[in-house]
Formats: structure tokens, C-alpha cells, sequence
């Protein structure tokens, strides 16, 4: 017995017994000759804990940087239980959770890691191991979570994973991943959370994944996945996250798809995918909070029964084929904050294309509002004043819209950006944008817009890109302009605006991108002030009737003169790149 006992054991824990009496080893001895030969105590023999060390050691050997120091109380000095990262069971020394994350580690993982079979959750986040997954890791048949995300492993994911057949979270978003993903993952049935983001993987997606029974979460976005949706996902009672964007794919999405009602997120935009949203979307995904299927080829007119998404957060067709006039009332998404409906054929150039405005006031949460590029015609309706104060991007630019814009957009205080340009929009530009001081993008370009320029546009002090160009606008360019001190890309070029350059408007040192005031009807010198524009990158005062020489101040910078008919200091424009 002695003897037999002494051959279970390795040599320091032999020398650790010998310490006690032969009877109290021998009755050591035996307690742990059952422990380890019942499956209750299996966990605690010697042997096995003395593997984890083993492997905690191996892996450590295989860091080749630990720059925060994790591993120094890796040492015999230590049990490993105590060593940092690293936490045991209460009822046996095997190491349940191993927890290497946000500590700038590099190295590649060792398979050793395959050892540490009493394992639970392992955590390498947020590091730079590189290599492959040891395929041992498929061993650990107690694994519940594992989350390599944010490292630089390559290789493939071995299929040898579908052994950790108790996976509830595979988390391996953000490395340099390759080839297919293992349809042997599909057998893993208790797998909620599964992220593959960011890498570089490809081929199908499995049908097999239809199987994962308990999946809550399956984010594939940026990869190079191709192939169609299969329609097994369609399975996946349970699923509420799906993310497939920026990928490969192609052909429909399954209806079985747009019919599981526990879908609360589904972004699969920057793919092939074509086809209808089905008319009962609202209905059939009630928990919907987010769509984003933008720059696919949808096709079709917008669901109107998207009005019953009461749960809507968040809409996003930028970029796809929709058509028609846009029946929905929003005022059934009361908490809708982003809707983008930019670059469709949305609309039909009638009047009453923005109709739908009027219930998207009752949005009160709405901050974005991207209804650019489409072809939307009619009258800004009066009912914009009353849209959300919380609006913090509108974007109406490259539509058919005619007539003025209602004084109403006093109200919007919030915004940051606003742009209208290329439209048919006329009238004045209402004295009240002045009141909109959170503004850093103000585009009105190239509409029939007339009258002054509202010197109210100074109160705006943020203002770092304002262009007016390409519209009807008289008068002279107001000198308080020049108070727009972090203006960096100004632009009232093709207009009739007469008169001298203000001083403080050329002198404005925070114009660093463009200065474009040709084609207009100014007049007089060209101040000397020009001379603080040293880091421009572009100034055209080309067709105007300046006179006069150039500031000799303009000699620092290299000018580039076109070719032309009239003086040549009209002609000016220089490049400072
Ligand atoms: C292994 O476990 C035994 C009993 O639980 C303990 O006495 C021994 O110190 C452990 N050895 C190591 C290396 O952890
Ligand atoms: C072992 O780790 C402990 C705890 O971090 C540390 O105090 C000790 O200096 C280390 N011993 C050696 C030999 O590195
Ligand atoms: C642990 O794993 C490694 C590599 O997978 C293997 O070579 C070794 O024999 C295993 N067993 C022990 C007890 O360390
Ligand atoms: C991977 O799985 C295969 C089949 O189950 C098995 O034969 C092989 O030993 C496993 N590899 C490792 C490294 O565990
Ligand atoms: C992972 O890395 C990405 C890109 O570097 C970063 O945006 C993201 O915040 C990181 N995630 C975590 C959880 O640290
Ligand atoms: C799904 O699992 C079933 C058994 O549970 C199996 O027969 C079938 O082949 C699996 N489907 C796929 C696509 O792997
Ligand atoms: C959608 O779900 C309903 C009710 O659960 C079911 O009757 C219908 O067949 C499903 N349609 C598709 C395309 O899966
Ligand atoms: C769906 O929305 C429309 C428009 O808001 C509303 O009239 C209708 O009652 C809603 N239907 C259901 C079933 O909620
Ligand atoms: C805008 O809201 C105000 C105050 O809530 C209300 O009196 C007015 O009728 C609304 N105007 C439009 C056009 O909806
Ligand atoms: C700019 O704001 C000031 C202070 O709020 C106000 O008195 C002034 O009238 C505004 N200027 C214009 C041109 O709107």
C-alpha cells in the first residue's frame, strides 16, 4: 500500500508527507488513494492540482511581455491559488477561473491551457496574444465562458471547441482570425452569447448554428462572411442580437427571420442582401429596438405597420432601393432617436413627401433626422419648429424641396448640424438661425436662397464648416462674420454679394480648410489681413471685381494662378498643401 500510495505521488509532496508519522500518512494516504479514485473527490488529487500548476507555468513561459507585472507572484513562493489572475475552488485546489485580461500580455496561449480541465472562465481580454487557439482548449468540458476578444490571434477557430459542450459565452471578437467557422459549433447547446466580430473569417455561415438551441447573441459584423442568411437562424427562438454587417453576403433575408419576435437588435448593413422588409414587421418583430440594414438592395416601399414598432430606437435604410412615399406614423415610436432614410428614391417630388413629419414630432427623443439625397418634394412643413428640442443632426440635402425654411427652426437649439443643400429652397434664411449656438455645420448651398446674409449667423460660435454658396444672396458679407472665430471652411462663392471684403472676415486666422468667395460682386481691395490665412488650404476670390495689387504678405504661401480671361489677381487661388 505504501508503496503503491508513494507512486500516485510526485517527489515534493511525498517529501511533504514524510513530515508525518507512517500512520498518518498511511491514513493520508488513504483518504487520498479514494478521493482520487471516486468520482466525487476525483478533483483533489495531488496529481491534478500539481497539472494546473504545471500549465499556470506554461503559460506563463509562453508570455513573452507582462509589462503590468501579472505574472511576478507566479512563483513556488505562492501557492498557485494565490497567485495573481488565478482563482480555485473552495473544495479543491484546481484553478475554476483564470482571468489574464487588460494587462498589455504578449505572448501565444499554451496548450497546456487544455490542462486545466476544472476550468470555468478563462479571460485573455484586451491584450496582444498572437498564434492560434490551442485546439486543447476543446478539452475543458466544464468551460462556461471564454473571452479571447481583442487580441491578435490568427489561425482558424479549431473545431475541436465544440468540446467545450457547456459554452454559455465564446466571446473572440476583434483578432486576426481566418477560414470558416466550425459547423461543429453548432452542437453547442447551451451557447447564449457567441461574437466572432472583427476578423477576418469567411466562407458560409453555417447552417448548423440553427442548432444552438439557447443563443441570445450572434455578432458577426465586420468579416468577409459570404453566402446567404441560411434560413436555419430562423430556428433560434431565443435570439435577440443579431449582427451581421459589413460582410459578404448575399441573396434575402429568410422570412423565418423577420419572424422572430424576440429580435430586439438586427444590423446587417454593408452587405449584398436584397429583397422586401415583409409588410408586417411591425407586428412580427414587436421587441424591435434597432434596423440598420443600410447599403444593401432592398427594394420595396417602407412597411407601414413599422408604425407598431413601438419599440424602436433606432431605424437605418441609408443607401438602399426604397421607394415610395414614406406611411408610417411615428407617432407610434415614441422613443425612435435615430432615423435615417438617406440616399433611397424615397418620395415622389410631390408635395406632400414630408407629411410624415408632422408625427415624427411626437418623437420627443429623436436626435437624428438623415432624410438627404432621396426624393423627397414639397414644402418643409411648419410642424418641423415642433420637432424634438433634442435634435442634434438633420439632414434634408439633395431632395426636391421647394418654398422657405419655417421660422419654426428657432426652436431646434440643439442642433449640430444642419444641411438643406441642393434643394429648390427660396426666400430668406430666417434672422432666427441665429439662436441655434450649438451649430457646427451649416450647409444651405446650392438653392435659390435670397436676400442679405443674416449677420445673426455671428451669435454662432461654433460654426466650423458654413457654406451658402450657389445661391441668390445680395448685399454685403456681414463684418461680424469675422466673430466666428472657429470657422474653418467658409463658402459664399456663386452669389451676388457686393461690396468690400471685411477685413475681419479675410484676417479670420481659424480658416484652415477653404476660403472660397468667387463669383460673386465684391469689390475694393483685397484686404492686407489676408496675410493671416498662413495655414489655408485653399482661397479662391476668383470673378469678383477686386482691384488693386496682392498683399505682398501672400508671398510666404505659393500661389497657383488658372489660366483665365480678366485680371490675374482674380484669378487667385492658391494651394497649400
Ligand atoms: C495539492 O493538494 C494537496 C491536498 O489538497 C495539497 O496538500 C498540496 O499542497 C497541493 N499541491 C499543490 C502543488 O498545490
Ligand atoms: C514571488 O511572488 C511574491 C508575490 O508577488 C513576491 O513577493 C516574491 O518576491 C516573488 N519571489 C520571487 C523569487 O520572484
Ligand atoms: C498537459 O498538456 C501538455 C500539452 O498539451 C502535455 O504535453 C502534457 O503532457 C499535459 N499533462 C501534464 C500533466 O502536464
Ligand atoms: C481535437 O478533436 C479530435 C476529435 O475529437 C481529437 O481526436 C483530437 O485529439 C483533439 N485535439 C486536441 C488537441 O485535443
Ligand atoms: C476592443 O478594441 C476595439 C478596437 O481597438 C475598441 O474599440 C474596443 O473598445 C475594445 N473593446 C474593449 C472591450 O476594450
Ligand atoms: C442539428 O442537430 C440535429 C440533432 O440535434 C442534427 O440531426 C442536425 O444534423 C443538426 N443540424 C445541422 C444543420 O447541423
Ligand atoms: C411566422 O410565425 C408564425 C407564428 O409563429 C407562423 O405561423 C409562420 O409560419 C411563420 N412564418 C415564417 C415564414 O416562418
Ligand atoms: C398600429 O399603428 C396604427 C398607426 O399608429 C394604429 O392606428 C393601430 O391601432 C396600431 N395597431 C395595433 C394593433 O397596435
Ligand atoms: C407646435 O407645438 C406648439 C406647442 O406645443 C403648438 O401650439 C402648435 O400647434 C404646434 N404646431 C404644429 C404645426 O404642430
Ligand atoms: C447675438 O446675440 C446677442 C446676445 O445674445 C444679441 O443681443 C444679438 O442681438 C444677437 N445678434 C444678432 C445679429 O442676432
Amino acid at each position: 500500500m505504501l508503496l503503491s500510495c508513494a507512486l500516485l505521488y510526485n517527489k515534493p509532496v511525498l517529501n511533504f508527507l514524510l513530515l508525518f508519522n507512517v500512520n498518518t500518512l498511511l491514513l493520508l494516504c488513504i483518504i487520498t488513494w479514494l478521493h482520487s479514485h471516486s468520482p466525487v473527490f476525483a478533483a483533489t488529487t495531488l496529481h491534478a492540482n500539481e497539472t494546473d500548476r504545471l500549465a499556470l507555468l506554461a503559460i506563463k513561459a509562453q508570455l513573452t511581455q507582462d509589462p503590468l507585472g501579472l505574472t511576478s507572484s507566479w512563483n513556488d513562493s505562492l501557492h498557485f491559488c494565490n497567485w495573481s489572475g488565478v482563482i480555485c475552488g473552495h473544495g479543491h485546489q484546481r484553478v475554476i477561473t483564470l482571468n489574464l485580461s487588460y494587462h498589455d500580455l504578449v505572448g501565444s496561449l499554451s496548450p497546456y491551457v487544455g490542462n486545466l480541465t476544472f476550468l470555468r472562465g478563462i479571460s485573455l481580454e484586451q491584450n496582444y496574444f498572437h498564434g492560434e487557439i490551442p485546439p486543447e482548449v476543446g478539452r475543458l468540458s466544464g468551460l462556461r465562458y471564454l473571452n479571447f476578444s481583442n487580441n491578435s490571434l490568427s489561425g482558424e477557430i479549431p473545431a475541436n471547441l465544440s468540446g467545450c459542450s457547456n459554452l454559455i459565452m465564446l466571446r473572440l471578437g476583434f483578432n486576426k482570425l481566418i477560414g470558416k467557422i466550425p459547423y461543429q459549433l453548432g452542437s453547442l447547446q447551451k451557447l447564449e452569447r457567441f461574437q466572432l466580430h472583427y476578423n477576418n473569417l469567411s466562407g458560409p455561415i453555417p447552417a448548423s448554428l440553427g442548432n444552438l438551441s439557447s443563443v441570445r447573441s450572434l455578432s458577426f459584423s465586420v468579416n468577409s462572411f459570404e453566402g446567404t442568411i441560411p434560413d436555419a437562424l430562423g430556428q433560434l427562438k431565443t435570439l435577440n442580437f443579431l449582427g451581421l454587417g459589413l460582410n459578404q453576403l448575399t441573396g434575402i433575408v429568410p422570412p423565418s427571420i423577420f419572424n422572430l419576435s424576440s429580435i430586439t437588435i438586427f444590423t446587417l448593413p454593408f452587405n449584398q442582401l436584397h429583397g422586401n422588409l415583409p409588410s408586417n414587421l411591425g407586428f412580427a418583430l414587436p421587441n424591435l429596438r434597432v434596423l440598420n440594414i443600410g447599403h444593401n438592395q432592398f427594394t420595396g416601399a417602407l412597411p407601414e405597420s413599422l408604425s407598431n414598432g413601438s419599440n424602436l430606437l433606432e431605424f437605418d435604410i441609408n443607401g438602399s432601393n426604397f421607394t415610395g412615399k414614406v406611411n408610417i406614423d411615428f407617432g407610434g415610436l415614441p422613443v425612435l432617436w435615430s432615423l435615417v432614410l438617406a440616399s433611397n428614391p424615397l418620395g415622389r417630388g410631390e408635395a406632400d413627401d414630408l407629411d410624415f413629419l408632422n408625427s415624427l414630432t411626437k418623437c420627443r427623443n429623436l436626435q437624428i433626422l438623415d432624410l438627404s439625397n432621396d426624393q423627397f418634394g414639397g414644402v418643409i412643413p411648419i410642424s418641423f419648429g415642433n420637432l424634438s428640442t433634442e435634435l442634434v443632426q438633420l439632414r434634408l440635402g439633395g431632395n426636391k424641396l421647394w418654398g422657405s425654411i419655417p421660422t419654426g427652426i428657432k426652436n431646434l437649439v440643439n442642433l449640430t448640424e444642419l444641411t438643406m443643400e441642393q434643394n429648390n429652397l427660396t426666400g430668406n434664411i430666417p434672422a432666427v438661425i441665429g439662436n441655434l449656438r450649438m451649430l457646427r455645420l451649416l450647409d444651405l448651398s446650392e438653392n435659390q436662397f435670397s436676400g442679405n446674409l443674416p449677420s445673426s449667423i455671428a451669435n454662432i460660435s461654433q460654426l466650423y464648416k458654413l457654406h451658402l454658396q450657389s445661391n441668390n444672396f445680395t448685399g454685403n458679407i456681414p463684418s461680424s462674420f469675422g466673430n466666428l472665430t472657429s470657422l474653418q471652411d467658409l463658402d459664399l462663392s456663386q452669389n451676388y454679394l457686393s461690396g468690400a471684403i471685411p477685413k475681419n472676415v479675410i484676417g479670420l486666422s481659424s480658416l484652415t480648410i477653404s476660403l472660397n468667395l468667387a463669383q460673386n460682386q465684391l469689390t475694393g481691395l483685397l484686404p492686407s489681413e489676408v496675410s493671416n490665412l498662413k495655414n489655408l488650404g485653399h482661397l479662391d476670390v476668383s470673378e469678383n471685381q477686386l482691384s488693386g495689387e496682392i498683399p505682398s504678405g501672400l508671398g510666404s504661401c505659393i500661389p497657383e494662378r488658372t489660366p483665365g480671361p480678366g485680371p490675374v489677381e482674380e484669378q487667385l487661388i492658391w494651394t497649400n498643401s
